[in-house]
């Protein structure tokens, strides 16, 4: 199994959207099944913004995984964001989501050998230095951190980029747009890989809302086209650090 984190260092650059939009890709590019867990602490907004439920949320899958994790509660407690992709969603306090987060970190941490089959992409929304989910991030296959390519959003990045490699955790970016600051050198001056760029929508939630399109022509968005790059070259990694870990 495979778990990607996908946050930010400051502001709200577009986690969430691109959390949501590598969840929709993953499975026809990886051949495994994601599922995205909404791990905001600030709390969450997928089942106000995709038309979702309330509940079940991360406070039923709380109380589901007490005694053990298993693929099947981790299932029953999630919804089908646009029919297509399973989404365990967060609530929208951020105070009741940190809370159930620092009990589920833990026993997701202790519990993913139960998990083998799946992957897990995880929206944790900022990084910060406490999170409740500092456990789970340190066990995570990939941390993208996402960025918005403005001069501004520079210095916090490269500070979170450096705790993140002080911690030995693999960490890589994705810029939201190419402008006005080239992606290329946001990442130089982060020291971390970029993985690319999704492409800036301003129509993005419209349409992520409707899922990954079956129709050949609408799947030739850009947004689609860099999503889809992005899968790919996450995988790429991911299989590279398998093979890497397996030669040693
Ligand atoms: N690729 C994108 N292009 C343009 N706007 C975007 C994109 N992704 C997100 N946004 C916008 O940025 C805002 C925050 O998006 P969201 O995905 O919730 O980010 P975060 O999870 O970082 O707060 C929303 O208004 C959303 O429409
Ligand atoms: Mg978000």
């Amino acid at each position: 199994m495979s778990i990607i984190a996908v946050g930010s260092a400051k502001a709200s650059p577009g986690v969430t959207s691109l959390s949501v939009g590598l969840g929709f890709l993953w499975e026809s590019t990886t051949g495994r099944q994601a599922v995205l867990i909404e791990a905001d602490s600030d709390g969450g907004v997928l089942a106000a913004r995709f038309g979702l439920s309330l509940a079940p949320s991360l406070v039923e899958f709380s109380g589901a995984i007490r005694h053990e994790v298993t693929i099947d509660r981790l299932q029953r407690n999630s919804q089908l964001l646009a029919g297509q992709l399973p989404a365990l969603v967060a609530p929208g306090c951020g105070e009741t989501t940190s809370l159930v987060l620092g009990s589920i970190s833990k026993q997701l941490v202790d519990g993913l050998d139960h998990l083998k089959e799946i992957d897990l992409v995880i929206d944790i929304g900022r990084v910060r230095p406490y999170s409740p989910t500092t456990d789970l991030v340190r066990r995570c296959d990939l941390v993208i951190l996402v960025v918005r390519p403005h001069f501004d959003q520079l210095v916090p990045l490269v500070h979170q980029a450096r705790r993140m490699i002080a911690q030995n955790i693999p960490t890589a970016l994705v810029c939201v747009g190419d402008r006005p600051y080239p992606p290329t050198e946001m990442a130089k001056a982060a020291q971390v890989d970029l993985l690319g760029v999704m492409a800036y929508e301003p129509r993005v939630v419209q349409v992520l809302s409707g899922g990954f399109p079956s129709n050949r022509r609408h799947r030739r968005l850009l947004l689609w086209r860099t999503l889809n790059e992005l899968v790919h070259r996450i995988n790429y990694r991911l299989q590279n650090s398998v093979n890497t870990r397996i030669a040693a």
